[in-house]
């Protein structure tokens, strides 16, 4: 198994581009399947996430083509509507096509996802929007099976107890595009990775009103054809990248870094004094250089556009060197800190208190072997690793390789001294 061993203390300098949007691909792969015409994917991470939906399509009968330079060619003419549990199982996230094959086949047979390290991850809100459709939908043996033969356009409330729902808006959006009747989707995501899988959608016919509020309006349509679609670079990695200029106090330009993808972010950052310059709508230099101190903050994160809980891990390592107490809330996934056990064997002094984390910062880090457990959790572990004195090994990488494309060569690029090695070349520590 992979291990990334990093030796702290180099400032990270140059520039870098961040690759596509992990969260807007997935879904986007997914839309394909809403035609029987070819569609062209563009700026497709090369991610372990990308592959297994790959995977996913390719079952489902259609035809992936890697056209190279990051493109796909999909063509799904002739696709069934059951999807593998072994499939399901690997990646959560492939409950996206559920919403493309009831739109597409009117019928679907899905295995239920089950949770993951940071929370439950329940779908009762994609069920109750797709009930709302019209869909019959019954559950046995772990497969939910939907007969949506009767769907007709219909009014739905998709909020749920933490506010809107990324997957559960995608998948209502999939199946209503085609279904005849208007559709209005109230508290929908307004994520960017949902604004992008809306412009696709569009692209390929479909009739949608709203984008980017949280009241959608779809006109169903009877058919989808295929199109040309790039997909958004990804906010995450930008915003990981941004903070790795300011943890290594280091001079980085981040190509992809939209700053309005990353209002809430930003705000943060400039609120910890990190400073910063917006070059243009898609690059942001961070001048980790320029910092005379740190500052705590206070974060809580909410829905886009508030603060994204995928950025909470990695900005609880910028907090952990600075002095002061910062005060991390989770209103997404309140136990998503599987990142702070792992920080704390790097001297990090940090505890929870129900669903926010209380950082003593200010502590200087010691490398040491920790554990990655999810994939934010370890972006968080290479950060502080970045800028502890001494060697990290961050372990079970897989995690890592989920969502950032290169990442230990993108940071090598910068500066970074780091490799990725087999864990047989870890040192033995004696527990
Ligand atoms: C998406 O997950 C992202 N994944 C997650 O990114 C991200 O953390 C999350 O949105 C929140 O921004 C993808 O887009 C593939 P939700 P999703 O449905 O759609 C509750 C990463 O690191 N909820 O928006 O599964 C849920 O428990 C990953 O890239 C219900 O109660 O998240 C959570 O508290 C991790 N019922 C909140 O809503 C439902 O039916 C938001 O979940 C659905 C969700």
């Amino acid at each position: 198994m992979d291990v990334l061993r990093i030796r702290g203390g180099k400032k990270l300098n140059g520039t870098v581009q961040v690759s596509g949007a992990k969260n807007a691909c997935l879904p986007i792969l997914a839309a394909t399947l809403l035609t029987d015409e070819p569609c062209i994917v563009r700026n497709v991470p090369l991610l372990s996430d990308s592959t297994a939906m790959r995977k996913i399509l390719e079952h489902q009968g259609a035809v992936v083509e890697d056209l190279g330079g990051n493109a796909w060619k999909i063509c799904a003419k002739n696709i069934i509507p059951a999807t593998p549990y072994e499939l399901v199982r690997k990646m959560r996230a492939s409950i996206c096509v559920m919403g493309a094959l009831t739109g597409r086949l009117k019928t679907a047979e899905i295995p239920y996802p089950g949770g993951c390290v940071i929370g439950q991850r329940p779908i009762d809100l994609h069920i109750k929007g797709l009930k709302k459709l019209g869909c019959e939908i019954t559950q046995d043996a772990g497969v939910i099976r939907i007969d949506g033969s009767a769907m007709r356009g219909a009014y739905i409330f998709l909020g749920g107890r933490n506010g809107s729902t990324v997957t559960g808006t995608s998948n209502i959006l999939m199946a209503a595009v085609l279904t005849p009747g208007t559709t209005q989707i109230d508290c929908a995501a307004c994520e960017p990775e949902i604004q992008d899988l809306c412009e696709m959608l569009i692209k390929m016919g479909a009739k949608i009103k709203g984008v980017g509020s949280p009241k959608l309006t779809v006109t169903g349509v009877k058919k989808l054809h295929g199109c040309e679609h790039s997909v958004i670079p990804d906010r995450i990695e930008a915003g990981t990248f941004l903070l790795c200029g300011a943890i290594t106090g280091g001079d980085i330009t981040v190509h992809g870094a939209v700053r309005e993808h990353l209002g809430a972010f930003l705000d943060k950052l400039n609120e910890a004094k990190v400073p910063f310059e917006v070059i243009d709508e898609t690059s942001i230099r961070v001048r980790g250089d320029l910092m005379k101190t740190f500052v705590p903050v206070d974060i809580v994160t909410f829905p886009h556009p508030g603060f994204p809980t995928d950025l909470q891990a990695q900005f609880s390592a910028l907090m952990a060197i600075t002095p002061g107490i910062s005060l991390i809330t989770e209103r997404i996934y309140p136990n998503r800190f599987m990142h702070v056990p792992e920080l704390g064997r790097m001297g990090a002094s940090i505890s929870i208190e129900g669903a926010t984390a209380i950082v003593k910062g200010g502590t200087k880090l010691s490398g040491a072997p920790v554990m990655a457990s999810d994939l934010r959790a370890s972006a968080a572990l290479v950060l502080a690793g970045l800028v502890a004195d001494g060697e990290t090994w961050v372990q079970r990488v897989y995690h890592l390789d989920r969502g950032y494309e290169g990442f230990e060569k993108k940071l090598a690029r910068l500066g970074a001294d780091i490799v990725r090695l087999d864990d047989s070349q870890m040192p033995r520590y004696d527990d």
